[in-house]
């Protein structure tokens, strides 16, 4: 039997997760044995707990309860926590996920005791170090020794840093195996669709009518955090729902929820709280944000998963950022880059509204990139004995 050690602590690491986790269940459960370690990073109810119950996931075998704190605080706990499980689970892989301080912490810790790394969603990149996320996925990438790819840019990406595509196994940190292999979160949006649309009560519990709303959702650092930023974001979605007569569903992350009053002006905040047609909402589950995600009409957000899942399920995307890591969304005409300026938001809008997007080509893969790596990571342990 094969350990491997996953670790998770943010939203939608949970989520990547879970794709894994079925494939094990499923296909792999005679030979991969998968201990999960939750660092606690998000900790409410409707961050973390309600996504184990809903999408199956094995409740974490640990739970470190870091909670909040600065970026160094936080990630210096979490290295304390995961350095101690590994050297007593020994595990053969440690599995990471994405780009947040918790996959930081994983790749320290593992990397200095010579447990070997898996990371999944490697390769991306928004070239912009200003993002704690960049500094995050590039140091994890350097030090992992399987580099799972979900797009062709992502795999190009990693070429260009210098990882050899021809390197042979047995692979170890310095002798790199990558793989473009599609994206986890897909084999998930395809396996819950059906059951969201049969079971979520999102719709009626909000009052939301399909296709008559925009999803929308906020929750970087540089938007919540700048007020003229956030400023911009809410006076562009109260003209769109002017002009288009349409509902705004937004689900808010605490960090947004928490800085709404102070950071946007009185009478902003006043004109978002008043206005029928905004319906702020508490975090919603999975298949309540994918039943969201299948009615809406548009998209605008600043989310990474948010804008694949756009994608996925074919509907046209405003994107709150400088930048995106996800740029072939945005080459075929289904996104568009409007950063936090009230004047490009309002221009993405009416251009969809004169040329809806109609071409969503394959670009994440076929849904079983997370049982093609679960057979990686058996295969690659067997070469390396
Ligand atoms: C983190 C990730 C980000 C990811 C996001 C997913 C980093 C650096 N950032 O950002 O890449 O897109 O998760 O959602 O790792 N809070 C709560 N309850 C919770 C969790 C957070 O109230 O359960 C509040 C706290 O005030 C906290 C703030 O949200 O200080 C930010 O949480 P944190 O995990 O530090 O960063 P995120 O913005 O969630
Ligand atoms: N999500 C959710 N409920 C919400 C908001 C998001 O289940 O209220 C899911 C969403 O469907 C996606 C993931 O969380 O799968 C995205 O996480 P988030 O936006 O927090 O982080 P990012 O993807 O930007 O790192």
């Amino acid at each position: 039997m094969i350990k491997i050690v996953t670790i998770i602590g943010a939203r939608p690491q949970i989520i990547k997760a879970a794709a894994l986790s079925r494939a094990i269940k499923n296909s792999f459960s005679d030979r991969l044995h998968e201990i999960i370690v939750h660092t606690g990073q998000h900790y409410d109810e409707n961050m973390s707990e309600v996504f184990f119950r809903e999408l199956g996931i094995p409740l974490p075998n640990y739970n470190l309860n870091v909670g909040s704190a600065s970026h160094g605080v936080q990630t210096a706990r979490m290295i304390e926590g995961i350095e101690a499980i590994l050297i007593k689970e020994k595990p053969a892989w440690l599995v990471l996920y994405g780009d947040t301080n918790s996959t930081l912490a994983g790749a320290v810790a593992a990397s200095k005791i010579h447990v070997p790394i898996a990371h999944i969603e490697a390769g991306l990149r928004s070239f912009n170090k200003a993002m704690p996320e960049e500094i995050n996925r590039i140091l994890c990438d350097h030090c992992s020794t399987l580099l799972f790819s979900p797009t062709e840019t992502g795999f190009k990406n990693l070429v260009q840093e210098g990882f050899n595509p021809n390197n042979h196994p047995p692979y170890i940190a310095d002798n790199p195996g990558i793989y473009h292999c599609g994206d986890v979160m897909f084999d998930n949006s395809l396996h819950f669709a059906e059951l969201a649309m049969k079971q979520s009560q999102v719709l009626k519990n909000n009052q939301l009518i399909a296709d008559q709303y925009i999803l929308c959702t906020i929750h970087r650092n540089n938007n919540t955090d700048e007020p003229e930023r956030l400023q911009q974001i809410f006076e562009a979605l109260l003209e769109i729902v002017k002009q288009s007569g349409k509902q705004i569903a937004l689900p808010l992350h605490p960090r947004t929820a928490k800085l709404l009053k102070t950071n946007l002006s009185p009478k902003c905040y006043q004109d978002v709280i008043s206005n029928p047609l905004v319906h702020l909402m508490e975090p919603v589950s999975f298949l309540d944000m994918i039943a969201l995600e299948q009615n809406a009409s548009h998209v605008i957000t600043d989310s990474g998963g948010v804008q694949k899942e756009a994608y996925f399920f074919q509907k046209p995307c405003i994107i709150l950022r400088p930048e995106t890591e996800w740029k072939e969304i945005v080459e075929v005409g289904a996104a568009q880059i409007a950063d936090a300026s009230k004047t490009k938001i309002l221009a993405a809008w009416s251009r969809f509204v004169e040329a809806p997007p109609m071409d969503f080509p394959s670009i994440f893969g076929d849904g079983q990139a997370a049982h093609f790596i679960a057979e990686e990571l058996i295969k690659q342990s067997q070469i390396s004995k």
